[in-house]
């Protein structure tokens, strides 16, 4: 399996990609190891799906070499959907966890446990210099919490309990959220399309 750039900043996010991938044979390595140089790549689409291919799409570009992007966040029914593709700057600061996870608990604080579901969503896209995408998405089903549990993960994780448990992603051992999380699911669709495609890889 050919090495794979990473579009994402987000440390977490590759921790988590090269933790699940590993176990099917690719190798991820970070954009500035590619040559990538330090620019954004503006995230003004309306669906995960959009921004997905936008990431690894400009980011191919930049270093001619295969790419996988992860756009993702959270979903609150309540919310009609809220946060969503703006989880990362939902208080206006991008990529401030304590500021998004405030702004949720205040939206929140009236609002009875059984009506506070949502969901984590992450599509995956994996860009070829000669065109070629794949893309995948995964999800994962919960309850948001009123105050933060666990020290562990990111983003919204210590508000987020996973539907058929009682801890939250904060008190999961990282090893357990990536057997479950949406970008597990992601990259196990992913590799389902990869598997589809070269039966022999
Ligand atoms: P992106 O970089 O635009 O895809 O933003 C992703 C944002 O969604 C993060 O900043 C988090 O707020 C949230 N998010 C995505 N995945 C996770 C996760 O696995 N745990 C907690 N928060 C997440």
């Amino acid at each position: 399996m050919s090495i794979i750039v990473a579009a994402s900043k987000n440390q977490h996010k590759i921790k988590e990609i090269e933790a699940i991938t590993s176990q099917f044979g690719m190798e991820i390595i970070p954009r500035d190891k590619a040559g990538v140089p330090d620019v954004e790549i503006e995230e003004d689409g309306t669906t995960f799906e959009e921004n997905s291919y936008k990431k690894a799409l400009g980011i191919m570009k930049l270093c001619g070499k295969i790419t996988i992007a992860d756009d993702s966040g959270l979903e609150v029914d309540c919310l009609d959907g809220a946060p969503g593709v703006y989880s990362a700057r939902f208080a206006g600061e991008d990529g401030n966890d304590q500021a998004n996870n405030d702004k949720l608990k205040a939206l929140l604080k009236e609002v009875p446990y059984e009506q506070r579901t949502g969901r984590f969503v992450s599509v995956i896209t994996m860009v070829w210099p000669d065109g070629k995408r794949l893309v995948a998405r995964g999800e994962v089903e919960g309850h948001i919490l009123l105050e933060e549990k666990g020290p562990n993960g990111f983003g919204y994780d210590p508000l987020f309990v996973p539907l058929g448990y009682d801890i939250t992603f904060g008190q999961f051992e990282p090893e357990e959220k990536n057997k479950i999380s949406h970008r597990a699911n992601a990259l196990k669709e992913l590799k389902r399309q990869l598997e589809e495609q070269q039966p022999d890889a």
